[in-house]
């Protein structure tokens, strides 16, 4: 980072003259006072990247100095510079919020080491700051596609909760509907969206491990804890922790949560010391947490403590009027991803759309509209021969049908029949093919065979 600016506040010219010299050298540019107030001026008015701020100055204390830098911008990276010796007044500036301290009289070169280490930082947190604004971007409110009403009601409300201060949101619904998106779309635009999002899968990791990663531990709290380690909880301080799948967490790990929840407080596994943090949880599921307290897996006072302000996102069967919009929106994307330029998708495959009950939701209209693109590249829209077979087949259209609705006639009905009926269609539908007629029916193919013979659909064997 040569072209950084660093502001040397210290009342010694010599001093001033020897670090201008030095670190205008290495490509920085320095400017500097004599006084603190005069040093406190020019932090306001010429933000450097760092600050060399003596702790003896003639008119205020560089302490002073250092508490009105961090008033300005609490990031600001301050070294401060100490008589020989006084390690307790340095270790009080550290408190304060100072990056490091060197102690007179030092060596400039150790200190070009340290001025370098700490522009790393700073630069560092540029990136990661630029990185955050990228995010801000790609989770807009406008990367929530959906014109149907239940996708714009959801749409107002996580506009409201983005600029309230209401902690805890719990996202349900049925996999590759949203439920991530939304998590993101929530942190990224809310005030805290320039601070950590944190996310972790509470299926993914065993009752132990999800308690470090959360709490985090100290140093030997367990055999392989050797050194301590900062849990997602605090990592997260100021901005959301998400916690996907929150209906696989264990009994022990929600008693934990709730008590978070409750007092904003915690210890790191093995710890002694109460941690106070500032996060907004995210919780999200697909399984229908109502019904995970009813069955005793889910922890009652959690769960209403988590569904301050639930967000129910419906299946994608459920809103057909936003498929045409949404694969319009997925082609324009793999359009630019793939520079290609298909117009969307044909008056057919929008019926075939329809008419599908997206098991995966909107995940799953995502990867077909990826897959049709990569592999049938040479038309203007998406036909229904680019779907996978499941869209277009009599036998999946079938299979895909939701529910049987049989009604028992009022004079009765002779249950052989109707099985024969069954065996009968599914033998149709298939054109005689026995192992699809029999996964179609759920049946093994023995049993298929059993029954065709029982009904004469097979030559009695001689
Ligand atoms: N309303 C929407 N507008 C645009 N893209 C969407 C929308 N809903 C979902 N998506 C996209 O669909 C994909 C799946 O969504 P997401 O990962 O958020 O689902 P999820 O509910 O978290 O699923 P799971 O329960 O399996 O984790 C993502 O690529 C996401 O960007
Ligand atoms: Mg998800």
């Amino acid at each position: 980072m040569p072209e950084a600016k660093i502001l040397v506040v210290d009342d010694e010219k010599l001093l001033r003259w020897s670090l201008q010299q030095n670190l205008s050298k290495e490509g920085y540019t320095v400017i500097s006072a004599e006084k603190g107030m005069e040093g406190l001026g020019m932090f306001k008015e010429e933000p450097p990247d760092i600050t060399l701020l003596d702790i003896h100055l003639p008119d205020v204390s560089g302490i002073t100095v250092l508490q009105g830098i961090k008033e300005i911008n609490k990031d600001a990276l301050v070294i401060m510079i100490t008589a020989f010796g006084d390690i307790q007044t340095a270790v009080k500036t550290i408190k304060l919020g100072a990056y490091d301290f060197v102690e007179k009289p030092f060596n400039v070169d150790k200190l070009k080491i340290l001025v370098a280490k700490a522009l790393e930082t700073v630069s560092l947190r540029k990136e990661v700051s630029q990185f955050r604004s990228q995010l801000s971007l790609k989770y807009g409110f406008d990367s929530i596609i959906g014109r149907s009403e239940p996708i714009q009601k959801i749409f107002e409300l996580i506009k409201k909760i983005t600029k309230s201060d209401a902690t805890t949101i719990m996202l349900q619904g049925e996999s590759g509907t949203g439920k991530d998106l939304a998590a993101k779309v929530i942190h990224y635009q809310s005030r805290r969206g320039d601070k950590p999002f944190m996310e972790i899968n509470c299926t993914a990791l065993p009752e132990t491990l999800i308690e470090s990663e959360l709490f985090g531990h100290e140093k030997g709290a367990f055999t392989d804890a050797k050194a301590m380690k900062k849990g997602l909880f605090e990592l997260a301080d100021g901005g959301s922790i998400y916690l996907d799948e929150i209906g696989d967490m264990k009994p022990s790990t929600q008693a934990k949560l709730l008590k978070i929840i409750e007092s904003k407080m915690f210890k790191r596994i093995g710890g002694v010391k109460d941690i106070t943090v500032d996060v907004r949880i995210i919780a999200a599921t697909n399984k229908n947490l109502a019904e995970e307290v009813k069955n005793g897996n889910f922890r009652e006072d959690l769960y209403y403590r988590l569904k301050v302000i639930p967000i129910l996102i419906p299946p994608l069967r459920d809103r057909p009027s936003d498929i045409p919009l949404m694969a319009k929106y997925f082609i324009n994307e793999f359009n630019r991803e793939f520079k290609k330029n298909l117009k969307g998708i044909s008056k057919e495959t929008e019926k075939y759309f329809e008419e599908y009950q997206w098991p995966g939701n909107v995940r799953e209209l995502k990867n077909i509209i990826e897959r049709a693109m990569i592999l049938e590249s040479n038309e203007d829209f998406i036909l229904p021969e680019h779907l996978p077979i499941e869209f277009t087949s009599k036998e999946a259209a079938f299979a895909n049908a939701r529910g049987l609705d049989i009604k028992i006639p009022v004079g009765g009905l002779d249950i052989e029949e109707v099985e024969k009926e069954l065996i009968r269609q599914a033998l149709d539908i298939t054109r005689g093919n026995q192992t699809k007629a029999s996964r179609l029916l759920n049946i093994t193919r023995d049993a298929l065979r059993y029954r065709m013979q029982k009904f004469g659909f097979l030559p009695e064997k001689p």
